[in-house]
Formats: C-alpha cells, sequence, structure tokens
C-alpha cells in the first residue's frame, strides 16, 4: 500500500454530502462532510425530498474544496468511489451520477461500495499496518446494526442485524422522548455521563439464545413510559399522563444513563455470543455513528483484549458518515479489479 495511488470518494447515501481524497486506501489527503442537521431538524428526522436536492446544491463545492484541500487537481485521479448502497434513492442517485459523469470524463476506474461495509474501514485510515483477518465487523449507525465475519476487505459476511430500530435511532428517539433536540444521539450520551445508569432497569433484547440479531423497539418503549407513565385510554383515545416537560435534569440524566447501559449492553452480549462462535478472529472492527458513543468506547479496549483481539475503533472524525472510508474500502475492490462500469446503479439496501 505504499505506491501513490488517489481516490476521489463521495458519500451521499443519507443527509451528508461528502468527498475525500484518499492515498494508497490509508492515507485520509481530504476530507469535507457538509451536513444537513439544520435542514432537517425541525422535522425531527431526515426528509428524503430535501436531503437529495441539498446534495445537488452541495456537491460540486464539496468535491472542489476535497481537491483543494489534498492539494490536488481532477487529472492527479486514478480512480473515482462512490457510496452506491444502501441508503434513501434519492440521494445516492445524486452521488452515483456525479462520480459515473467523473469517471467517464477523466476515463479512469468507477468504484461503487457499500456504505455500510464502508463503516467498517473507518478504523483502517491512517494508519500504516492494516488489520490481520479475519475480523469479526460490528456497524452501529444510524440505519444499521449488524455484526459481520470479514475474510478480507472483499468477502464480508453478515452474521446478524436489526429486527426493528437500528440503534442510532433508537438513540434519537429516545432522545426525542427526552425533549432533546435532533440529532439526539450525541446529546443523550453527553447526557448520560452525569446520571446513575443503574436508576432504571431497560430491557436488554437477547432474543433466542443463539440469536447475533437486535431489537431496539422494546428499550425505545419502556423509556417511553417510564418518561411519560402508563398510558390511559379514555373515549377511544389513548393518552399518556404526563411528558418530559415533568422531569428534572436529574431524572433525565438518569433515564438517559440508564438507557445508554441497556443499549450499550445489547451490543456487547451479541459480541461475546459471536466471538464464542468464531474463535478463530483476530481483529475487532467497529464503524458508524454510534462507534462514537463514550460507553461503547471505554468499554470496547476490555472486550478486545479479553478476546485477544486487534481493536480498530475509528476516530471520532470518521465515525459519522464521511468519503474517505468510501474511498479507502474503493482501493482494495481496484486492487482486486472489481471494477464497476457505467451501468453501476444506485440501490437502497445493503449487499448481505
Ligand atoms: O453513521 P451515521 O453518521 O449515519 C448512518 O449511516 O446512519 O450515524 C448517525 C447516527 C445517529 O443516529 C446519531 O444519533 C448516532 O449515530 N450517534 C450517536 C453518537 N454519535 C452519533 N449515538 C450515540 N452516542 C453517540 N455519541
Ligand atoms: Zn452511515
Amino acid at each position: 500500500m505504499s505506491r501513490r495511488l488517489l481516490i476521489l470518494g463521495l458519500e451521499s447515501s443519507c443527509d451528508e454530502t461528502a468527498a475525500a481524497v484518499v492515498d494508497a486506501g490509508a492515507r485520509v489527503r481530504s476530507n469535507v462532510i457538509a451536513s444537513q442537521d439544520d435542514l432537517h431538524a425541525e422535522f425531527g428526522g431526515v426528509v428524503p425530498e430535501i436531503a437529495s436536492r441539498a446534495h445537488v446544491e452541495r456537491l460540486t463545492p464539496v468535491v472542489r474544496r476535497a481537491l483543494v484541500d489534498a492539494g490536488v487537481v481532477l487529472t492527479d485521479l486514478d480512480a473515482i468511489a462512490v457510496g452506491h448502497r444502501p441508503g434513501l434513492i434519492g440521494s445516492l442517485l445524486v452521488g452515483v451520477a456525479a462520480a459515473k459523469a467523473l469517471a467517464w470524463s477523466l476515463d479512469i476506474p468507477l468504484l461503487g461500495v457499500d456504505h455500510v461495509h464502508a463503516h467498517l474501514y473507518a478504523g483502517a485510515l491512517d494508519r500504516v499496518d492494516p488489520p490481520a483477518f479475519p475480523a469479526l465487523g460490528l456497524v452501529v449507525s444510524g440505519g444499521h446494526t449488524a455484526i459481520y465475519r470479514l475474510d478480507s476487505w472483499l468477502v464480508i459476511t453478515r452474521l446478524g442485524s436489526t429486527l426493528d430500530d437500528a440503534v442510532g435511532e433508537a438513540y434519537d428517539k429516545a432522545a426525542a422522548i427526552l425533549g432533546l433536540p435532533y440529532p439526539g444521539g450525541p446529546r443523550l450520551d453527553t447526557l448520560a455521563q452525569g446520571g446513575d445508569d443503574r436508576a432504571h432497569d431497560f430491557p436488554v433484547s437477547r432474543l433466542g439464545p443463539d440469536s447475533l440479531d437486535f431489537s431496539y423497539s422494546g428499550i425505545k418503549t419502556a423509556l417511553l413510559y417510564a418518561v411519560r407513565g402508563t398510558p390511559v385510554r379514555t373515549a377511544g383515545a389513548t393518552r399518556f399522563p404526563r411528558d418530559h416537560t415533568h422531569l428534572t435534569d436529574h431524572d433525565k440524566a438518569d433515564l438517559a444513563a440508564s438507557f445508554q447501559r441497556a443499549a450499550i449492553d445489547a451490543i456487547f452480549l451479541k459480541l461475546r455470543r459471536a466471538l464464542e462462535r468464531t474463535e478463530d478472529c483476530r481483529s475487532l472492527l467497529v464503524g458508524g455513528g454510534v462507534s462514537a458513543n463514550s460507553r461503547l468506547r471505554r468499554e470496547l479496549p476490555a472486550l478486545a483484549e479479553a478476546y485477544g483481539l486487534d481493536l480498530r475503533l475509528p476516530a471520532l472524525r470518521h465515525c459519522m458518515d464521511n468519503a474517505a472510508m468510501i474511498a479507502g474500502l474503493a482501493h482494495h475492490r481496484l486492487d482486486a479489479g472489481a471494477v464497476d462500469d457505467l451501468s453501476l446503479q444506485a440501490m437502497p439496501t445493503t449487499a448481505r
């Protein structure tokens, strides 16, 4: 991985417009992210139409900035990579169309990358030593919660995933129940750090004894009832007796801390199960927005040590959606000759 090979990555799967230049699959020369949080905040979630229009407006200036920051011009690039799945279809289409236009006009390879797989690559950025395979992978984000086995950067098998909400989505909904503004995940994490995590006993979803799947709908409902009380049905309508405005700051911090304990414990339960089953794993690759979570980051090193794994936890700037992870993973696709052509499609679902 020492030879210079510059890949421009594009990311537009949800509400971040991002472009990055990565050299040789590891050295991040630039990493530009234009967040749309401000556009979606008043709706309490991402509005797909607004997101795709904002990508159209922002992508060209974001690409320009990524080139300037990297100190390169378009003709220096060796390939163009794009996150082409999964995500909001209208949003993905913007990145895919731009990537095709760039690759075609520069006459360089086009590489489509699975966004969820790319999250697993985030911990390999800005490192000279690649992780050893086989590896166990954990993606915890706003749209995905899944465990993988990786035999290489290109051979990735999903072992389990969420049956309902993703963990980040549960964080955002829990934060809304506690009256925190969108996007609430990081705010709930901060609030939790001042609370008693044993104040409430929220359910940790286990599912079947062998399951590596996740479920976050139960804990969200448990929090809802703890905050608003048991709903009463009067005149055909269901009403809660109270809401978050009745809580003290102290109550909110305890609820947040207890939610965080259950949400993160569920991840560790499944990671341990997976590790008991895949004894040959040598590394643990973690990625996605929730890998910025303070409790997860604090507890992962001990788990990795107990199982003799090389832990690859991304730098905070690489946890959220970004294009450096797309360009980084694309390097290995290019190396393997897994190049796409102009028939590359934007797809709403992830690779299995
Ligand atoms: O990876 P990402 O940027 O987007 C997706 O691919 O989904 O993840 C965003 C998610 C949001 O749900 C956000 O609330 C959550 O990651 N998140 C956190 C934290 N930071 C971001 N959740 C819990 N604790 C955090 N510190
Ligand atoms: Zn993501």
